[in-house]
């Protein structure tokens, strides 16, 4: 099940990591990605390996819409990753330089991310309109995220995905001195979970009127989780006043490392003023994550047999059958049939 899952759009970067007329190199699913931002703020995606000699594109330049390989200056469209110039070329020379080319991924920004779409085979071109569109949060338009952060993990993206969806860790490792200090207070948990088409939710439901940080929202405030392959979590806040959204996604860089990216969204105008203490709070939080996976490193490089239990451990496994399902269905070239059923899920924490 260690398998990357692949047709599929995972975010690059925040948007704002990127300007115009800039390029950025990642490693995504194990391929170097050149990502990059034209003049007019269009985003574009491409292997950055140059089909010439093999250096990465990433220690060129962009021209225009072309980005220019750094070592004999051969220029390649940030539209279809062709060939449009080679400098070296004389009117002797009859090459066809259109039929190179360097791969390209789709790339689409949205929601102040930057997503790219990792088809079967990212070197042969696609038909655009086969592709799913690009995840999106639901009622929240074009907005941009109020913060995002970005945190490397040391593991396989499987371990920091079932790490987002666990809710008994809570009060071991997220606890600090500002936050359930020390107290491990526990009261059972009993929430509603149904499939939504790739993944599963928490089915919205009013938060108590005693959680008061969730005032700000309003007087009536319900929350909403939704989880969807390949690794898209969103927990929406819905108040009568304002509303709020955390997106977390999980990039895998290759089998044994990954990135998260954590967007947070509001409407609260005045919200901007905290910031600061947003940003400050939210890297805390992946700290504490990320550095528990680091310690569990020491124990998995001795392969263990790990076990996932009910209930606290159901969402894991729901994880585990959909990327399942997810792969059958499309070895056997079928629809996706979503394997979860609605449930009641019952824990300590
Ligand atoms: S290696 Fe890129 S142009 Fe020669």
């Amino acid at each position: 099940m260690k398998t990357l899952l692949r047709n599929c759009w995972y975010v690059a970067l925040p948007s704002q990591k990127l300007k115009p007329g800039k390029m950025v190199h990642k490693k995504m699913l194990g391929e170097p990605v050149l990502v990059g931002r034209r003049k007019d703020g269009e985003v574009f995606a491409m292997r950055d390996i140059c089909p010439h000699r093999g250096i990465p594109l990433q220690y060129g330049w962009m021209d225009g819409d072309d980005v220019c390989c750094r070592y004999h200056g051969w220029q390649f469209s940030t539209n279809d990753g062709r060939c449009s110039l080679i400098p070296s070329l004389t009117e002797y020379d009859d090459l066809d330089i259109s039929r190179i080319r360097v791969p390209t991924y789709p790339c689409r920004e949205v929601q102040g991310n930057i997503w790219v779409y990792f088809a079967e085979d990212t070197k042969k071109e696609i038909d655009l309109a086969t592709i799913p569109p690009v995840p999106t949060i639901p009622d929240f338009g074009k907005i941009e995220p109020g913060i995002s952060e970005i945190i490397h993990f040391n593991c396989h993206m499987d371990h920091a995905i079932i790490g987002l969806m666990d809710p008994a860790h809570g009060p071991y490792i997220h606890s600090s001195w500002w936050w359930r200090s020390g107290r491990r207070k526990f009261t059972v948990k009993e929430k509603l979970y149904e499939p939504v088409p790739q993944g599963f939710r928490l089915v919205p439901y009013d938060m108590p009127v005693s959680a008061r940080p969730y005032k700000i929202l309003g007087n009536k405030v319900s929350i909403e989780i939704v989880f969807e392959l390949p690794s898209v979590r969103t927990e929406i806040l819905r108040g009568d006043r304002y509303s709020a959204c955390l997106l977390t996604t999980i990039t895998p860089i290759d089998e044994t490392q990954c990135e998260a990216f954590q967007s947070m969204y509001w409407t609260i105008p005045w919200m901007g003023a905290f910031k600061p203490l947003l940003s400050f709070l939210t890297r805390k939080f992946l700290y504490q994550d990320r550095d528990v996976v680091i310690q569990q490193q020491e124990g998995l490089m001795y392969d263990p047999a790990l076990m996932l239990i009910d209930d606290a451990d159901t969402q894991a496994k729901w994880y585990f059958r959909l990327k399942q399902e997810y792969q059958k269905a499309q070895a056997e070239n079928r629809p996706f049939k979503n394997p979860v059923e609605p449930r009641i899920l019952r824990w300590r924490s």
